[in-house]
């Protein structure tokens, strides 16, 4: 795979930053830190360990080693988080954890990643302690191909977590749609797409990376999802929404919400990557597809004081370690995107 060198730009606002950057120049301002590796779904994507997985989060890391590692993170220049898993709101009481991370006082926000399975009656708690927004994933808008993807009949849980994470204010709710998961993508496209029409959502469909059970259908391209809605709908480009990351975004038949691709593997946004992320066994990796990792479990051991230095040294070998791109897919070694965190 051919890719861009990461240029540090002059004009750019990264200039300005004093804290973290990786040997090639990119400040480091965002960490992603997974709460559990249990989850209530099992998606096919996901990785092959998924089922059974339902519990135990016990020897995931506490909520005050979570609070001390954002802190740690925080002093370097680190100012968003997100929480993910496994399905992070499997853990009790997320939202004291949401609350603790918001008062630090370097962070600006904090977003979570979840499932929707269990959003509806924890959403207006979980914006109540400060939580920005969420992402859900959604799949399917069909019962039987969302129970086919998921290993569950639950797409009714999760259509009404979507409108109360609207109505509590968790915007812009954006949906992730792995993509080429059934035989008949461009259904399942036009199915999620139509969400963005008369919903506040932001759609955005993801590249299905070749973990969990191996892909049994075509993956379709960004183009060919591009056609295929420009075939369905009126798609007139939009502004993206807030913390968009590099996808672009379309609104479909002149709808509310928007929708966007994302394709990390064939065409990779590593030139501007700004994040970290910290398993929740404590392990901090330097890239999605790469074993690069510090572990944090001794740091978290130590004394406060020590504690917070030896956290703070972590997140500088870690970004030292940053890969410039990911390498081939082929290389990466993760069994299973739920240790990870997506
Ligand atoms: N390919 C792409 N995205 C994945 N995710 C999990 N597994 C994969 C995969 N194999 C992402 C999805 C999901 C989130 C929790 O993690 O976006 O919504
Ligand atoms: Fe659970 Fe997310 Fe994996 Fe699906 S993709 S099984 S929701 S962790």
């Amino acid at each position: 795979m051919s890719l861009d060198p990461v240029r540090v730009q002059t004009d750019h606002p990264s200039h300005r930053f004093s804290g973290l950057r990786d040997r090639f120049g990119r400040c480091i301002t965002y960490l992603r830190v997974s709460l559990t590796t249990a989850c209530n779904l099992r998606c096919i994507y996901c990785g092959p360990r998924r089922a059974g997985r339902g519990s135990a989060h016990c020897d995931a890391l506490s909520d005050d080693a979570v609070v001390d590692i954002v802190r740690a993170a925080a002093s370097l220049g680190v100012k968003a988080i997100r929480l993910t898993g496994g399905e992070p709101l499997l853990r009790p009481r997320v939202w004291e954890l949401v609350e603790r991370i918001v008062s630090i006082r370097e962070i600006e926000e904090v977003t979570l990643t979840t499932n929707g399975v269990l959003l509806t009656d924890q959403a207006d708690t979980l914006a109540a302690a400060g939580l920005r927004r969420v992402n859900i994933s959604l799949d399917s808008t069909d019962p039987v191909e969302y129970s086919r993807v998921t290993g569950r009949d639950a797409v009714s849980s999760v259509l009404q977590a979507i409108d109360v994470a609207v109505s509590a204010g968790l915007q812009p709710v954006k949906l992730n749609t792995v993509i080429g998961l059934t035989s008949d993508w461009k259904q399942q496209v036009l199915q999620v797409a139509r969400m963005a029409i008369d919903r506040q959502v932001c759609v955005r469909f993801i590249e299905r990376m070749p973990f969990g059970h191996e892909g049994r259908f075509p993956a379709p391209t960004l183009a060919d999802v591009m056609q295929c809605l420009e075939g369905a709908f009126d798609v007139t480009p939009a502004q993206g929404p807030r913390g968009s990351g590099p996808a672009r975004y379309y609104t479909v038949n002149g709808g509310v919400g928007t929708v966007g691709a994302i394709y990390p593997l064939s065409a990779p946004f590593c030139a501007t990557c700004n994040r970290l992320r910290v398993t929740a066994q404590g392990q901090l990796r330097a890239c999605l597809l790469s074993d690069a990792s510090v572990d944090l479990r001794e740091a978290l051991c130590r004394p406060a004081l020590e504690r917070h230095a030896l956290l703070c040294r972590a997140f500088k070998l870690a970004a030292f370690a940053k890969p410039r791109s990911h390498g081939s897919i082929a290389e990466a070694r993760i069994r299973d995107m739920a240790d990870i965190g997506g």
